[in-house]
C-alpha cells in the first residue's frame, strides 16, 4: 500500500485526481491537504473524508511544521503537488499571494518531503545521483510538481507548440510564481537528488471548475443572462485539456516517469476564445430547444425566451499581457509513458455544459459570498470596445 500526499486537493483539478488515483489505484492511502481558500470546495470529497476513505487536513503548505508532523504519521511515498494560487486575473490584482503559496509554499514542500525522506532512509543519499549525475530510478518515493504552459509565454499564430525544451517567458505574476517553482524544483532534484518531476498542462476543464475561469464563467453568465465578458477581441487562443485526460497523464507520470524530468500535457484542442464562448452558446441554445423544464430553471437565459445566447456577448478592455496563444506539444509523453488524450473537445465541453446544468447546486454555492466582490472587481472597470 503507498501512502499518497495530493496538495490542493479540494480545488478543481485537486477533486478529480483524488476520484482519478482513488479508481486507479483503490488501495493506495490519500491524504489531502488545502488552505481551503476561496478556490477550493469539498463537496465532492465530503463522502469519502466521512467514509474515512480518505484523510484531509485543512492546512497551509508553508506551516512546515505541520507539513513535518504529517510525513512523520503518514511516511508519504508519493506527493502531487497541486496546491496553488491559480487564476491569472487574481495575480494581476495582487501578487503576493502568488509568491507566498506558489513560490515559498513550493520551496517549503520540497524541503519537508526531502527532510523527511532522507531521515527516514526512504531516500538513500548515496543513491540519489549516479556517477553522471542522473538520478537513481528508484520507485520507492517521488514528488510531482503540477505546472503550467504559461510557464513558456506566448506564441505567435505559426510558431511550433511548446516543447520541454521552449525558454522560460512567463508574462504574468501568476506565470512567473510557476515559473520560480518549477526552477526551485529543478533545482533540488540536481543539487539533492531530489526524486522529483515536473508537468506543465494546458488550460483544463471540466466538472468542479471554480467559475472565475473562462468555460464556467461563461456557463453561469449565460444561464444568468449576464453578459458574456470576452477580453479584448478574442482571438487569444488556449489549448484545451480535459481535466481527466490530464489526471490520467499525471498518474502515468508520477508513476513511470524518468525522475528529475519534465513532461507537457496538451489537449490538442487549439481554440480561440470567441469559438470557446461560441461552441457554448450553441451547446446551451440547443438544450434548452430541447428541454422546456430549462426555461423554466433559467428565465433569465435567453434561450428560455428562443433567443440566441451569442446575444449575450460584450466584447470587454483586454488583460494587461494578456497572452496570445498557447500549445502544446506532448510527444514526449506519447512516445516515453503511452499517454494520449482520450477526450474530444466537443464531447468533453457538451458534457462539461451538462455538468452544470446538472449542479445549479454546486455553482450557486460557490457564487454566493466572497466570489460577488470578485466580479465586481475584476469586471467593475472593464468597459465595452
Ligand atoms: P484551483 O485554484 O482550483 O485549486 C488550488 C487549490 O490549492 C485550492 O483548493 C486552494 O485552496 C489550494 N491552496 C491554495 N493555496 C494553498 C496553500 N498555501 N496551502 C494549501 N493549499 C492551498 O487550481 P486548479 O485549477 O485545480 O490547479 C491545480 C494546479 O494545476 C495548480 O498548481 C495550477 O497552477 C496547475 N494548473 C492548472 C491549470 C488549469 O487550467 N486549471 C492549467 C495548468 C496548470
Ligand atoms: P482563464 O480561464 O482565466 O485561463 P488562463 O488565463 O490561465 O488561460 O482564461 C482563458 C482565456 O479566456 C484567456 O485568454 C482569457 C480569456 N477570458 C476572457 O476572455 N474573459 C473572461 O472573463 C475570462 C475569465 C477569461
Amino acid at each position: 500500500m503507498r501512502s499518497v500526499l495530493i496538495t490542493g486537493g479540494a480545488g478543481f483539478i485537486g477533486q478529480n485526481l483524488v476520484h482519478a488515483w482513488r479508481a486507479a489505484h483503490p488501495d493506495d492511502r490519500l491524504t489531502v491537504i488545502d488552505a481551503m481558500t476561496y478556490a477550493a470546495n469539498l463537496r465532492s470529497l465530503d463522502p469519502l473524508i466521512a467514509r474515512g476513505e480518505i484523510r484531509f487536513v485543512k492546512g497551509d503548505i508553508n506551516d512546515a511544521a505541520m507539513l513535518r508532523r504529517l510525513f512523520e504519521e503518514n511516511r508519504f511515498t508519493r506527493v502531487a503537488h497541486l496546491a496553488a494560487e491559480s487564476h491569472v486575473d487574481r495575480s494581476i490584482d495582487d501578487p503576493e499571494a502568488f509568491l507566498n503559496t506558489n513560490v515559498l509554499g513550493t520551496f517549503s514542500l520540497l524541503k519537508a518531503s526531502l527532510d523527511f525522506w532522507r531521515a527516514s532512509g526512504m531516500l538513500n543519499a548515496s543513491e540519489m545521483l549516479n556517477a553522471s549525475g542522473m538520478l537513481a530510478a528508484s520507485n520507492q518515493v517521488r514528488f510531482l510538481h503540477v505546472s503550467t504552459d504559461e510557464v513558456y509565454g506566448s506564441l505567435d499564430p505559426t510558431d511550433a507548440p511548446f516543447s520541454e525544451q521552449s525558454p522560460y517567458r512567463p508574462n504574468s505574476p501568476y506565470a512567473a510564481s510557476k515559473a520560480a517553482s518549477d526552477h526551485l524544483v529543478r533545482s533540488f532534484v540536481a543539487t539533492y537528488g531530489m526524486p522529483a518531476l515536473i508537468t506543465n498542462c494546458s488550460n483544463n476543464y471540466g466538472p468542479y471548475q471554480h467559475p472565475e475561469k473562462l468555460i464556467p464563467l461563461m456557463i453561469i453568465h449565460a444561464l444568468e443572462g449576464k453578459p458574456l465578458p470576452i477580453y479584448g477581441d478574442g482571438t487569444n487562443i488556449r489549448d484545451w485539456l480535459h481535466v481527466s485526460d490530464h489526471c490520467h497523464a499525471v498518474m502515468a507520470v508520477i508513476e513511470r516517469g524518468r525522475l528529475g524530468e519534465t513532461y507537457n500535457i496538451g489537449g490538442g484542442n487549439e481554440r480561440n476564445n470567441r469559438d470557446v464562448v461560441g461552441v457554448i452558446c450553441e451547446t446551451l441554445d440547443r438544450a434548452f430547444a430541447a428541454d422546456p423544464k430549462l426555461a423554466a430553471r433559467f428565465p433569465s437565459c435567453p434561450a428560455a425566451a428562443g433567443h440566441s445566447c451569442r446575444s449575450l456577448i460584450a466584447y470587454v478592455t483586454d488583460r494587461p499581457g494578456h497572452d496570445h496563444r498557447y500549445a502544446i506539444n506532448a510527444g514526449k509523453l506519447a512516445n516515453d509513458l503511452g499517454e494520449r488524450c482520450r477526450v474530444d473537445f466537443q464531447d468533453g465541453l457538451a458534457e462539461t455544459i451538462r455538468w452544470y446544468l446538472d449542479h445549479e447546486d454546486w455553482w450557486r454555492d460557490v457564487t454566493s459570498g466572497t466570489y460577488k466582490a470578485w466580479i465586481d472587481k475584476n469586471y467593475g472597470f472593464r468597459i465595452a470596445v
